[in-house]
């Protein structure tokens, strides 16, 4: 198993050593047969390279069996015409991850802002909708026409509508059987009304799960005033990007916050938050958010290959990190605790390779 590992900006390094260092234990309690090959995209490759993500890192995470992504800086970088590109929207397009896959869910004893305990999965649409630097074929999909027009078009189709709702339906039938589809077709008539119909469609052969649908606006606010009431929810680009920060901050905070980006061949690992430059190089920063995004391409790669000891392995992840948030002490400073990056993962690395909770 060949994951690339690629340490990003800002808090990337930080977070993605704790993050490799995590897999590393599990790799060596559960013969996973893991090797690591780290790659550079973001400033670094910048300085070395003239790009921000150099298309030989690419093909690397293409021949690859998994991807570990920190977060990158991608609203410091230059232009893309002098090196600037968004190695998130090129990974994610270049290995077609359409589905984004985001849990939020509270904890007992963990301080978060929504009233009610809650657990669910923004499953957002990874390819098109609003994503105007990268939703057309060649191109952007943004332009003026003249110097007071600015324009921005959104991208919806049959395919991506229908595959983003198979994954969104076949997690919904796994977890408590429902599914929101979450929309503006009040006034995108044409192309939410669309995606909603799509995503129905191919409901219809998912007769297990009740689907229901909302506005993203009062979606937005049901989040915060009973989010128990959500399962899976399934929508496009942007309102998932939007919604699934909202969510995260409702659920403890965006140190908590995993993802990854899957698709029929290839899966990263990637936190939902960004580089967060304010605490980079401090050791603070909470690597949960990408260690348990680790622990998902693990059940991805067990799934896609059959190797249940890498299920076993994610399963070691999410338990030897429940046990340290469980416990004040050893949270890092964002949750109040007191340990910095370097000691949670090493914490981490201890119950892996100690715990034999579930047996190999
Ligand atoms: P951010 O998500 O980086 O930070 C928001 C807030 O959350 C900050 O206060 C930060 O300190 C905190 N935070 C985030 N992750 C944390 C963690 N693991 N532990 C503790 N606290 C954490 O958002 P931003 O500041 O708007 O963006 C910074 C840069 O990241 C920008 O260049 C943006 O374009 C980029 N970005 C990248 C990604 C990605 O790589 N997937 C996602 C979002 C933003
Ligand atoms: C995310 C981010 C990115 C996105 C930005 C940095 C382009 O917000 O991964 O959630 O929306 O693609
Ligand atoms: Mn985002």
């Amino acid at each position: 198993m060949r994951i690339v590992v690629i340490p990003g900006d800002g808090i990337g390094p930080e977070i993605v050593a704790a993050t490799e260092r995590v897999l590393a234990a599990a790799d060596r309690r559960f013969g996973l047969g893991l090797a690591f090959e780290r790659q550079e995209a973001g400033f670094a490759a910048l300085e070395r390279a003239g790009s921000t993500f150099p298309r030989a890192v690419l093909e690397r995470c293409r021949a690859a069996d998994g991807v570990v992504l920190g977060p990158v800086s991608h609203a410091q970088y230059p232009p893309r015409a002098e090196g600037g590109l968004n190695p998130s929207a090129e990974l994610r397009i270049g290995l077609d991850l359409y589905a984004n896959v985001r849990p939020s869910r509270s904890r007992a004893g963990i301080p978060c802002s929504s009233r009610t305990p809650m657990d669910l999965v923004i499953v957002r649409e990874n390819t098109e909708g609003f994503y105007a630097d990268r939703n057309m074929h060649a191109g952007p999909g943004e332009f003026m026409p003249t110097p007071d027009v600015a324009l921005a078009v959104r991208k919806v189709t049959s395919r991506g509508s229908r595959r983003v709702a198979r994954v969104a339906l076949a997690l919904a039938a796994k977890r408590r059987g429902k599914l929101t589809i979450v929309h503006k077709r009040n006034v995108l008539r044409l192309s939410d009304a669309f995606f909603v119909a799509e995503v129905e469609a191919v409901a219809r052969e998912f007769p297990g799960v009740a689907v229901d649908d909302q506005l993203v606006d009062s979606m937005a606010a049901l989040l915060v005033r009973d989010p128990e009431r959500f399962d899976v929810v399934v929508t496009t680009n942007m309102f998932g990007d939007i919604l699934s920060d909202e969510a995260a901050e409702l659920a403890g905070g965006l140190g908590l916050a995993a993802s990854v980006n899957a698709g029929d061949d290839h899966c990263m690992a990637q936190a939902q938050h960004g580089s967060a430059p304010d605490i980079a190089g401090r050791d603070v920063a909470n690597p949960t958010s990408l260690v348990l995004s680790a622990a998902m391409l693990l059940d991805w790669l067990a799934t896609r290959h059959a190797r249940p000891e890498l299920d076993r392995a994610a399963r070691a992840i999410e338990d030897a990190t429940e046990r340290l948030l469980a416990n004040a002490a050893t949270r890092t400073r964002d949750l109040g605790g007191a340990l910095g990056t370097a000691a949670f993962a090493a914490a981490l690395e201890e119950r892996i390779s100690r715990d034999s909770a579930s047996p190999t």
